[in-house]
């Protein structure tokens, strides 16, 4: 028996079914490559699902670990350490806002967001505002798996199993103002968006769209929310995607990429939003403990002394374009959109995108599906064009492939989790 099916034959005994795996056992990785038992080199264009930004076994990264693993790795959030406001000092500077909180993983940083936009809408009724505790999610919409951020996550998939999940959500049509209109009120605690929807299919919202967000969001003193655990960190080629659209939430969250691969979350807030906490109200006990700060505020300076975040707007182009040039050639690819390394080519089958994705992990190169027919690039920010021409000419062989065989190519039918 090998390694691997050993580990597959105990996961299937002792797991809680939740993922349903590509059968690869991986044990290493260096820069943008992962290495499976074997020794064979993938090219991960997906980053872990966007958390390796620097790729693997960055020296950066493996520095600060080995540094602050040292001195300390955990206290509790009874007693000071170094690396919360350093931290919060790098994060705040760049995203426009003013007060931090810290925590494990995107959904929790999603449910801080939910418990603020709560409480601040109840400190404005105390102050005789007139306003609800409704939120305005959108369609497609992905913001993760516990209760809160369950229930504002559109596909009924996530939700139903777990029913009744949190009341007072309605979903907006993605990217129509009228239907946003419609729905704002006085009883909107808070309209929630991505700016780049990530799981939703790579889609960014329109300007108009975010513009009116702000606009009846500001009309009212209820809040405008942006979700940064996928796109934010640099990934867009700005800190935060909403940078692009020159509009300012009152609230933003990050994950995945902030750390380098150290579980980690963040909710940030304006000064007015911050009030609506005191101590006592919201905490967690591994919440922006001394290791996570400590390689956090290690991987803000590495991508801003390597000018990764430039590196991220120049190689994404270039692989867009690339992208392009393939759909001009083939009929498959529907659209190519995205910014820096969160982009997509959407295809015209969802067997095919499905296909697509298992014949470039055959040519050991990652890469998945999301939305059925959307093929999503997540790539470590420190790729090269030389990584783009080598994904180009892959995707490049497995169309030309499935032109020439299109009855064998349509065999299959199913959808790629996302
Ligand atoms: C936009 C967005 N929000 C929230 C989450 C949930 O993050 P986590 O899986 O770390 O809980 C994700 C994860 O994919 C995400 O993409």
């Amino acid at each position: 028996m090998t390694k691997l099916a050993e580990i597959q034959a105990a996961e299937q005994r002792l797991l809680v079914k939740t993922y349903d795996r590509n059968p690869i056992l991986f044990v290493g990785g260096e820069g943008p490559y992962t290495i499976d038992e074997e020794g064979n080199r993938y090219l991960d264009l997906l980053s872990g699902i966007g958390v390796n930004a620097l790729g693997y076994a960055h020296p950066t990264i493996l520095k600060a670990i080995a540094e602050q693993s040292q001195k300390l790795i955990h206290t509790s959030n009874l007693y000071f350490h170094e690396g919360q406001a350093e931290l919060a000092v790098r994060l705040t500077e760049r995203t426009g806002m003013d007060r931090a909180f810290f925590c494990n993983s995107g959904t929790e940083a999603w449910e801080a967001a939910l418990k603020l936009a709560r409480a601040h809408a109840g400190i404005l009724r105390e102050e005789g505002k007139q306003i609800g505790t409704k939120f305005l999610a959108l369609e497609q919409g992905f913001h993760g798996r516990t209760f809160g951020s369950m229930a504002t996550t559109y596909k009924a998939k996530y939700r139903e199993p777990f029913a009744p999940v949190m009341p007072d959500v309605e979903f907006v049509r993605f990217n129509d103002v009228e239907d946003l209109r419609a729905k704002f009120s006085n009883d909107v605690c808070a309209i929630l968006v991505e700016a780049i929807q990530g799981e939703g299919g790579v889609r960014p919202l329109s300007q108009e769209f975010f513009a009116e967000a702000r606009k009846l969001a500001d009309s009212t003193g209820a809040l405008l929310i942006a979700d940064e655990i996928q796109c934010g960190m640099g990934r867009s080629g700005k800190w935060c995607a909403y940078q692009h659209f020159g509009i300012q939430p009152d609230i933003t969250t990050l994950a995945k990429a902030i750390a380098g691969g150290i579980p980690m979350g963040a909710t940030l807030c304006t000064e007015e939003v911050a009030r609506s906490f005191h101590a006592g109200v919201h905490g967690t006990t591994f919440g922006g403990g001394p290791l996570a700060c400590a390689v956090a505020c290690a991987v803000i300076d590495e991508l801003e002394n390597s000018k990764l975040l430039e590196n991220s707007t120049t190689v994404g182009n270039y692989f867009m374009d690339g992208l392009r040039k393939l759909a001009t050639r083939h009929k498959i690819i529907v659209d190519v959109r995205g910014e820096g390394m969160i982009f997509a080519a959407e295809l015209n089958s969802a067997a095919l995108a499905k296909q697509t994705v298992a014949a470039m992990l055959e040519r050991h190169i990652l890469i998945n599906c999301t939305s059925d027919t959307v093929l999503r690039f997540l790539p470590p920010y420190i790729i090269g064009t030389e990584h783009a021409d080598q994904a180009l000419a892959a995707l490049d062989e497995i169309f030309t492939a499935f032109e020439s065989a299109p009855a064998a190519a349509l065999a299959t039918e199913g959808e790629q989790r996302g």
